[in-house]
């Protein structure tokens, strides 16, 4: 049995992302139903310092010395190690689990660093803070991403919806009564990094364009928060189709994405649309609770390779 152990969850944006990256705002969910594990053996006869990793998804089972500089698991642990100044702990094996789809729009990356963060810290004695966590992690996801905004990190650690602002203090937000998600993945999938960078390329050909688009996606974050705050949830769903029909025109969805958005809808979805990084990964729709189960037949039907259903709630 391992000693010590951390898990995180993974995490859909509801509204706003990309623009996210250009401060507007963005809405993000916790999806509890799939997270990244991280646990800790100690190696009682280990030399001083020696730290080995097993990650299988990301085919990782090496020595922390002989991962480079730039690999996430690697410098999430090294960040641990460097905040609370221990320079050679005590040997220990660490091995990371995910049900989380990688590259999939599901935050792998930030959940993963997550759990890391928190099982060195805690095998060492010293756990560190939500703060310090969701800070660290957003350090190591800029070697996954580049440029992230900083929501994953965020909604990942915190565990609760965030309406989330880079470079302002987290708000969480109020969500008067809960509402149902199906989450459904098209198959194919795109590193953020890759979109996040692909739609900088478009920014920088068009900016007045770009930023235009940019500042209807985050008006329809501020227009969601008032949704969630007043229970109107079923006003969310013509807000997601406009949030979707934004993303398609930064190019960032597929035609996978977009044949599933629309066979969410004609099964009774109240709205649907792409989300996180886009081109694959995964899509949500807002739909009525009795109604998931139909839903998520027809967009399987539709192609989906897997579905979550997802109750989102204030806390
Ligand atoms: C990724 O989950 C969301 C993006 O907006 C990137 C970011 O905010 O860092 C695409």
């Amino acid at each position: 049995m391992p000693a010590f152990s951390a898990s995180a969850p993974g995490k859909v944006i509801l509204f706003g992302e990309h623009a996210v990256v250009y401060g507007q705002p963005a809405i993000a969910v916790p999806v509890r139903a799939v997270s990244a594990k991280a646990s800790i053996t100690p190696d009682i006869q280990g030399p001083g310092g020696r730290v080995v990793i097993e990650a299988a998804q990301a085919g990782v089972a090496a020595g922390l010395s002989e991962l480079a500089e730039g690999d996430p698991l690697a410098a999430a642990v090294r960040a641990a190690l460097k905040e609370l100044g221990v320079s050679r702990p005590p040997a220990f094996k660490l091995r990371v689990n995910s049900t989380i789809p990688m590259a999939g729009g599901l935050g792998s990356g930030a959940a993963v660093s997550v759990a890391i963060l928190r099982v060195v810290s805690a095998f060492l004695g010293h756990a560190l803070s939500e703060e310090q966590v969701s800070q660290l992690a957003f350090e190591v996801e800029k070697l996954h991403h580049g440029t992230p905004s900083g929501i994953d990190n965020t909604v990942i650690t915190y565990e609760r919806p965030v309406f989330f602002e880079k470079d302002r203090p987290v708000e969480f937000l109020e969500v008067s009564a809960p509402f149902t998600l199906l989450i459904a993945d098209s198959g194919g999938s795109t590193p953020t990094r890759v979109t996040v960078a692909a739609v900088r390329t478009a920014w920088q050909a068009e900016p007045e364009r770009h930023e235009r688009i940019f500042v209807q996606i985050g008006e329809l974050a501020r227009q969601a928060r008032r949704v969630m705050a007043a229970g109107d949830n079923e006003q969310l769903g013509p807000l997601m189709d406009t949030n979707h029909k934004l993303l398609q025109q930064l190019e960032v969805s597929s035609p996978e994405l977009d044949a599933l958005v629309a066979a969410a809808r004609r099964a009774g979805a109240l709205g649907a649309k792409l989300s996180g990084g886009g081109r694959g990964g995964n899509m949500i729709a807002l739909v009525k609770a009795e109604e998931a189960e139909a839903v998520a037949a027809a967009v399987k039907r539709t192609g989906a390779v897997g579905t979550i259903i997802t109750t989102v709630r204030g806390s």
